[in-house]
């Protein structure tokens, strides 16, 4: 560098570090500090909190609480407009009321932390009517849903999965869902709504028709999925993985979601043919079938460029031969299939997915034939085998996965 370049650059920097300083002048000129009964109800929370990582540090009585960890204030007023305490590590033995004193809030995360099974508050989420986003997932609540959250109508996103303690029966499933009609993200995940029965497919269609992302994970419903699920079109994920009492076809009204990513049937008790016509989606990325032993699956031929990346059929029942389906599956991240649908020839095409890196087999005996060529598999990171019987002596030694 030439000393004019040096000087000029010198130059440069300085002036960008005074324009910046002087933003952040202007900013707090103008700002309004947090207001002070925000401050008290935030530190009264975190008084509730037995704080191990001391993530709440700059929560100090005297200092401006719109800039605390976690805290974000709306300019003009001064009022707390987000809490994201998501991952802080926090453990309570209940959920204080003076987080309801922040009634301006439109995001509220509390995700992953330890409210080693306390009961959620019967009142003081109805305080909250402008949330917007709601994350509760992973914080180990026990009990019945507050009907408080019903009543939030401007919900896009809530998240309450993985708390395996909670549950939904009065109010139930529909009786919470009817009011929140800008619903965009549901994750349940875990949460008991089996008294919904076989309604639930019912009750989303009524409810929240602008829905994008369902994740119900062993959740208990049960039932056939209903023909007005046909009307959820803007759904990108759908999950309804290990709901045992899921029963009937699976509806191939699924086509019509034209921008369906991933699709997760797995572990439920779906029968019949599995519409090929889905497996052909354009949009879909990951399908995942597995352990569905009464549904029959037919492979189409995968057009040049598809780009499927994950493709789980262990445990299905494949009602065709495959072996010419799947070499057009260039971007197949993730294969599972049934040992007894694994042949010699399919190893040859397993060997020409270049992008594989997970293979999972499932089934009954695991033929010596098969262990052959998994050592020759390369490219995968990560071997999973269900079988019944392997001897280990048989194991080729390539298999050090
Ligand atoms: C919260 O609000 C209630 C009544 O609305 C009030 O009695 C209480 O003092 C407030 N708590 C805080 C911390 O401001
Ligand atoms: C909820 O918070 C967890 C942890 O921070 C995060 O992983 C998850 O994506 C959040 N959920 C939503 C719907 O944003
Ligand atoms: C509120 O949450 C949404 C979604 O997680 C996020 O995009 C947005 O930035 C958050 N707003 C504030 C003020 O933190
Ligand atoms: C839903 O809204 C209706 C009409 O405003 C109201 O009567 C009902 O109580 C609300 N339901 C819940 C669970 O808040
Ligand atoms: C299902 O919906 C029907 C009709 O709306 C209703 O009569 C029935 O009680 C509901 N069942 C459950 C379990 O909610
Ligand atoms: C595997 O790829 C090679 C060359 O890329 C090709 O000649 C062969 O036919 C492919 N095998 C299968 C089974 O698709
Ligand atoms: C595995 O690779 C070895 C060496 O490259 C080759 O001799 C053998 O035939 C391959 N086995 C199978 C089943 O492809």
């Amino acid at each position: 560098m030439t000393p004019t370049k040096q000087h000029h650059l010198h130059v440069l920097l300085l002036l960008l570090i005074c324009s910046s300083s002087i933003v952040v002048a202007a900013k707090h000129n103008t700002a309004v500090l947090c207001h002070p009964d925000q401050a008290s109800s935030l530190l009264q929370l975190k008084q509730s909190f037995i704080d191990v990582d001391a993530k709440l540090a700059s929560w100090r009585a005297g200092s401006d609480c719109c800039h605390w960890e976690g805290v974000t204030c709306d300019r003009d007023s001064g009022r707390v407009i987000s809490l994201d305490l998501g991952g802080f590590n926090l453990m309570s033995r209940h959920l204080h009321p003076a987080i309801f004193n922040l009634t301006s809030l439109r995001n509220l995360s509390l995700a992953h932390n330890d409210f080693g099974t306390a009961t959620l508050p019967t009142h003081g989420f109805e305080q909250l009517p402008n949330i917007i986003h709601l994350n509760f997932s992973s914080t180990s609540f026990f009990g019945q849903f507050p009907v408080g959250i019903a009543r939030l109508k401007n919900l896009a996103t809530l998240d309450f999965s993985d708390n395996f303690d909670l549950y939904l029966q009065e109010p139930n499933f529909q009786t919470f869902m009817a009011n929140l009609s800008y619903l965009r993200e549901l994750r349940l995940d875990a949460v008991d709504i089996s008294t919904s029965g076989s309604n639930w497919s019912i009750v989303l269609a009524d409810s929240v028709p602008q829905l994008q992302i369902l994740s119900l994970f062993l959740c208990g419903m049960s039932g056939p999925i209903h023909h007005s699920f046909s009307r959820l079109r803007s759904l990108t994920i759908i999950n309804l993985r290990n709901n045992e009492r899921l029963t009937g076809k699976v509806p191939e009204f699924f086509v019509e979601f034209s921008s369906l990513r991933i699709l997760d049937i797995s572990g439920c008790s779906f029968r019949g043919q599995f519409p090929t016509k889905i497996i052909l989606m354009k949009s879909l990325r990951v399908i995942d079938l597995s352990e569905s032993p009464k549904l029959s699956v037919c492979l189409p031929d995968f057009p040049v460029g598809n780009n499927l990346e994950v493709l789980n059929l262990a445990g299905t029942t494949l009602s065709c031969d495959i072996r010419s389906s799947l070499t057009n599956l260039k971007s197949l991240k993730n294969l599972g299939l049934s040992t007894s649908e694994v042949s010699m020839e399919l190893s040859l095409i397993v060997h020409n997915l270049s992008s594989l890196n997970e293979l999972q087999l499932y089934g009954g005996e695991m033929e010596n034939t098969i262990l052959s060529w998994i050592g020759n598999l390369t490219q995968l990171t990560y071997l999973m085998l269900y079988m019944a019987m392997i001897s280990l002596n048989q194991c080729p030694l390539g298999l050090a996965i």
